[in-house]
């Protein structure tokens, strides 16, 4: 009888008091999001728990998820009653962009139960341990990779109201890594640049190399498209060097070989013009073999940074720890670009004709480097 009134006890005693309210031993790991208004720490305490912990400013709900949204998310909300100083954690999953069911009312089981939590100064804490795979059908598993977790908070203690911030991110909970979801200053670089040398730049060579057939057009539209793609590389630029504090001297290798790189490929991306400027004006119809300068110098610069920024491309994605799948895509398109390439160059388009015009044959006509010029 005294066995079964501690057990009944032990059950109803709100287990809050089994880990201290204060964020007393320093945790493992820690990561300061939503611009430092929410910090969530861990520490994986054996091979079966993790204790986590939030502090955030506010004094309404505060949140974390495992999942990458709202539409599929092991969820843990918590708060600190404002009249009465409870602390309340709700072991719940979410399947929509609403306020995240409780496990018990979803025939799961609250893993929860050992939690702590203050609120004081607008500052809400909360502590919580859970099993890292508590095999409960409502919940997620801390697996010892990157996984993708939600967070937010509310500045109401009411569960219904929606969150004043929210993140999605990912963490390795066993190493600490902490890979952000890129900002728009990352993305609009990266888009600008694998758009501006991926297909407008590579195009604009395969135009030079391959299209003469087309008579005059061909350089117009070599330069048109160059264009297109240097105006993009030269936003881009600048908008990574507004992004970037320690331009060019990052103590991330991958970051500072990227950035030379990329220096590298736009310089020569933008002398471009000025050379191939120089090549037209000193055109010679009756040129014998083509001008090591500018014709040939134009060439190179354009054909090494045009190679050199296919590593500089896939650095960047590295950089931004961004998905297989685009790294995939990517690949796929440059394999296009490549294939194209080999194909025009078996078909036999001679890209460089150096025979004068009254030495060509029908033959000689398409490749040459304008209808007009003949
Ligand atoms: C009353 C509770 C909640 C409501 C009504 C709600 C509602 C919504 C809505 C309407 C959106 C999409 C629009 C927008 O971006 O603002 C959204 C997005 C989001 N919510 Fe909630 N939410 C609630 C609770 C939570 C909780 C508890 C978390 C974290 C565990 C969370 C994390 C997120 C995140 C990360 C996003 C953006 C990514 C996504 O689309 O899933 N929300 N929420
Ligand atoms: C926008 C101004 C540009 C002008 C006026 C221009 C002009 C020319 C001219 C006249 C040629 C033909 C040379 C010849 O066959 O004798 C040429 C070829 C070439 N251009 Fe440009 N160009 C420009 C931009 C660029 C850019 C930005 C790149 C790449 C970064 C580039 C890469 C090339 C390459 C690789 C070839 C040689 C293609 C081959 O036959 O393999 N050009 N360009
Ligand atoms: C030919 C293509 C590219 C060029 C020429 C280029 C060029 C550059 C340069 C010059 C910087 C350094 C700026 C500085 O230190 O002030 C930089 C930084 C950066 N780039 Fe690119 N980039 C290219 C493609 C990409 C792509 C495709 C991505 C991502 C998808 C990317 C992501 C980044 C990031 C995240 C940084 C900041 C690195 C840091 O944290 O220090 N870049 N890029």
């Amino acid at each position: 009888m005294i066995l079964l009134l501690v057990v009944v006890l032990f059950v109803a005693v709100p287990c809050s008091a089994q880990i201290s309210a204060d964020i007393d031993t320093p945790y493992q790991y820690n990561t300061t999001l939503m611009n430092n208004d929410y910090t969530l720490m861990w520490t994986i305490l054996d091979n079966t728990t993790i204790e986590l912990a939030i502090v955030a400013k506010t004094s309404g709900w505060v949140a974390f998820g495992l999942g990458n949204s709202m539409n599929d998310a092991d969820t843990m909300t918590g708060y600190v009653d404002d009249n009465t100083q409870q602390v309340i954690v709700i072991d719940g999953y979410s399947s929509s962009e609403t306020q995240p069911d409780s496990d018990t009312s979803l025939k799961g089981r609250n893993d929860v139960v050992v939690f702590n939590g203050k609120q004081q100064n607008k500052q809400t804490t909360i502590k919580w341990q859970r099993a890292l795979n508590t095999g409960d059908k409502k919940d997620k598993v801390f697996l010892n990779s990157t996984i993708d977790i939600i967070v937010a908070f509310s500045t109401k203690d009411k569960l219904s109201n929606i969150h004043t911030k929210k993140q999605q991110l990912s963490i390795n909970f066993f190493t600490g890594e902490v890979v952000l979801p890129p900002d728009w200053k990352e993305m609009t670089h990266g888009i600008l640049m694998s758009v501006g040398w991926g297909v407008f730049i590579m195009g604009g060579m395969l135009i030079a190399r391959f299209c003469k057939f087309m008579g005059h057009s061909w350089f117009i539209l070599h330069i048109i498209v160059n264009v297109i793609g240097l105006v993009a590389t030269i936003i881009g630029f600048l908008i990574a060097i507004v992004m970037v504090k320690d331009d060019f001297s990052q103590s991330e290798p991958l970051s500072a070989v990227h950035s030379w790189f990329g220096l590298a490929v736009i310089t020569g991306g933008i002398s471009q013009p000025l050379i191939g400027f120089i090549a037209d004006r000193l055109y010679d119809p009756d040129r014998k073999e083509i001008p090591v300068w500018p014709d040939q110098v134009h060439w190179w610069v354009g054909r090494i940074a045009i190679v050199l920024s296919i590593p500089t491309i896939f650095m960047g994605f590295g950089i931004l720890k961004l998905k297989v799948v685009y790294w995939v895509l990517y690949a796929l398109w440059l394999a296009g670009i490549v294939g194209l390439f080999v194909f025009f160059q078996i078909k036999g388009i001679k890209p460089h004709p150096t025979k004068k015009p009254d030495e060509m044959t029908m033959d000689d006509l398409p490749k040459s480097r304008s209808i007009e010029a003949i």
